[in-house]
Formats: C-alpha cells, structure tokens, sequence
C-alpha cells in the first residue's frame, strides 16, 4: 500500500486513463479538446482566473521554470522559508543570476513574519518566493500574513503548493505564480508540472525576455499554440481524469475528507507515543510528518518488508528523523490511513 506523500496510489478511473490509446498531442483535434478542458478544470482547482499552464516534467521543473523566467540576473529575491524547499529556491535564484535573501528559520518553527517584515522595511526586491506545504516536514504555512506584506511592499510572489494544491485552499488569486504537481493531491501519475500566471507575472517575464530554453514560460503563453512541444498526452488525459474525480466530489468535501484522514492520523499516532514534527497546529491536512529521532529509515525498510506498507523518510537533515505518511488525494481516506497506522504499531 502506497501512502507516501505524493506520488500517490491512482482512482481506478485515473489508471483507465493512463491505459487509453495515445493521442497525438501535435495533430490530432481531439487531444487539443482535451487539453482545453484540462486547462478549464485546472483553473476550477486553482480557483483562479489566471493563465494555467501544464508543464511536460515533474514538479521541480515548475520550480526551476519560475524562476527561470522571473529572475534576471541582479534581481533581487526575497526567499522566505522554514523547509528545504523554502531553502532550495534561494539556490535556484543564485543558479539564474539573481541575488537572494533567505529569511529563514528551524524547520520546525511557524515563517518568521516579523524578520520578513524587518527585512523589507529594509530593502528592495523585485520578487518573494515561499512554500504552502512544506512536504518533507509535514507543515502547512499560513500564507495570509507573508502575502499581506509582500502586497504592501509591491512584490511579486511565486509560491509552491505542489502538496497543497487540491487537498487544502491555496489563495492563489493573491499569488503571481503558484505551483503545483500532479502526482500530489490531484493523484495522477507524476510527470507533469502546473502553475497558474498572473498578468503581472506575464508582463515580468515579457519585459526579461528569458534566454533559458525548456525553463521558458513564455512560448506557453501563446493563444494560437497553447503547448510548444510534443505533449505528454498519456500524462495529461490521466490528470484530466484525475481531476474529473476530483471535482465530481466537489472541492469543499475534498478539503473535509482531507482534514478528517489527518486528524484520524494524528489520533492514532498519539495513541502509539508518536507527535508530529511541526507544532500539530501547523500540521498539513495533506501529510504527517512524525517525529521519531534515529528510527525513520529502520521503520520505513520494516513497514515496507513486514507489512507491506509504503512511507516516506525526511529530507534535508530529517532522513533519519521523521516518518512521513501521505495523507492526500485519493490517499486522504480514514480506512487506508487506518491499515497504515496499525502496520506502524506492528513495528514500533
Ligand atoms: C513542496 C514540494 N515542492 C516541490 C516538489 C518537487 O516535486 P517533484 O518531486 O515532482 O519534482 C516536492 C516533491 O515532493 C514537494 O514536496
């Protein structure tokens, strides 16, 4: 049983999908009607009028892409972080050119507003970058208070809701660019990056003109040819379909059902000694990430060998530290997460 957080299992009418005869995304009318229609339910999801666009890659090249795209040599970036992805957009930044200022914290630790504010009332920036879900610690970052700052100091965001994005409400009409996967809370397959572009956004990243190729937003935004490159139509049929699932349930039981998987998880970890790693206000409705110091790796291999149960390690310094179940999509379900927490029980 697959519980990690992202990729996730697959609804049965998702793995029909995939199993579908291919399409020939580059001349065939009926692949493009699908694809419109992916783009319409994408914007459903995101709760947004902004251009969406449909990335042929996994999530980090919708990361890198953003950045890419957004950041000119010289620029200067805000990067606000407390995970490894808040920290990996500072390298990304570097990597393009742009100078970054990380404002970090513990990984444990709530986004340090006051910092962040002390460091803008300090200084320009032309760009902020920051995480929703913070997957490899199990936190969810409230976002309000960052955005209300970054709006009063006119600053464009770019915000991460790859593990967010269709299990928790993302507010992505006050975010520039937002990103998503699809192998998180929408549960298809991995392999396609999606985010959605505001009209600020598209001016910026006219006016830098980006010299980078695959990491180029802009020949994505082209009415009369809407995808540039070949198109992973297998991918894409299966996210349509993975989100048809999604919207069928209607997006408010989504979030409930996601809530109630993870308090569900939660109580049952307690009962066995275990809290998770973040303060449990701070928990993600889409992952939990427990803390058990020195142990993850040896109860990872134990529950994938004993009782065939599939969970994730930490990342960034938490490989040993924390045990991740994944709690979203079609994974958000008190039954599957019920067998995975008593197969914990049986090896602890
Ligand atoms: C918060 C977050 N951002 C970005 C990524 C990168 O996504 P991918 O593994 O699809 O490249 C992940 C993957 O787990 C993630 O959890």
């Amino acid at each position: 049983m697959l519980m990690t957080p992202g990729p996730t299992a697959l609804p049965p009418p998702v793995r029909e999908a995939a199993s579908e005869e291919l399409l020939n995304p580059d001349v065939d009318p009926a692949f493009a009607d699908r694809y419109d229609a992916l783009l319409r339910k994408l914007a459903t999801v995101f709760g947004t009028d902004d251009e969406v666009v449909v990335l042929g890659g996994e999530g980090i090249l919708g990361l890198e892409a953003a950045i890419a795209s957004t950041v000119a040599p010289g620029d200067r970036v805000l990067c606000l972080s407390n995970g490894p992805y808040g920290d990996g957009f500072a390298d990304f930044v570097e990597n393009y050119g742009g100078e970054a200022t990380l404002v970090g914290t513990d990984y444990d630790d709530a986004l340090p507003i006051d910092d962040l504010e002390r460091t803008l009332d300090e200084g320009e920036f032309d760009l902020a970058t920051m995480v929703h879900c913070e997957t490899p610690t199990g936190t969810l970052n409230r976002l309000g208070p960052a955005l209300d700052l970054f709006e009063a100091h006119d600053v464009l965001t770019v915000v991460d809701a790859v593990s967010s994005l269709g299990g928790v409400p993302v507010p992505t009409d006050r975010i520039d660019v937002a990103l998503g996967a699809s192998q998180k809370c929408f549960s298809a397959p991995p392999g396609l990056a999606v985010c959605s572009v505001s009209d600020a956004a598209w001016e910026r990243i006219e006016a830098r003109d980006p010299d980078s190729l695959y990491t180029n937003l802009l020949p994505w935004h082209d009415a009369e040819q809407p995808y540039p490159y070949t198109h992973l139509s297998t991918l894409v049929v299966a996210l349509s379909a993975a989100l048809d699932v999604v919207l069928a349930e209607g997006l408010d039981a989504v979030y409930d059902r996601h809530r109630e998987a993870a308090r569900v998880c939660r109580d049952r970890g307690r009962e066995l000694g275990l809290e998770p790693f973040p303060d449990p206000e701070r928990s993600s409705p889409t992952v939990t990430a427990f803390s058990v110091p020195g142990q993850a790796t040896e109860l990872q291999a134990r529950l994938h060998r004993e009782q065939e149960v599939t969970l994730s390690t930490g990342l960034g310094g938490l490989e040993d530290d924390v045990l991740r179940v994944g709690h979203m999509g079609y994974n958000a379900d008190v039954e599957k997460v019920t067998r995975a927490m008593d197969a914990v029980r049986a090896v602890r």
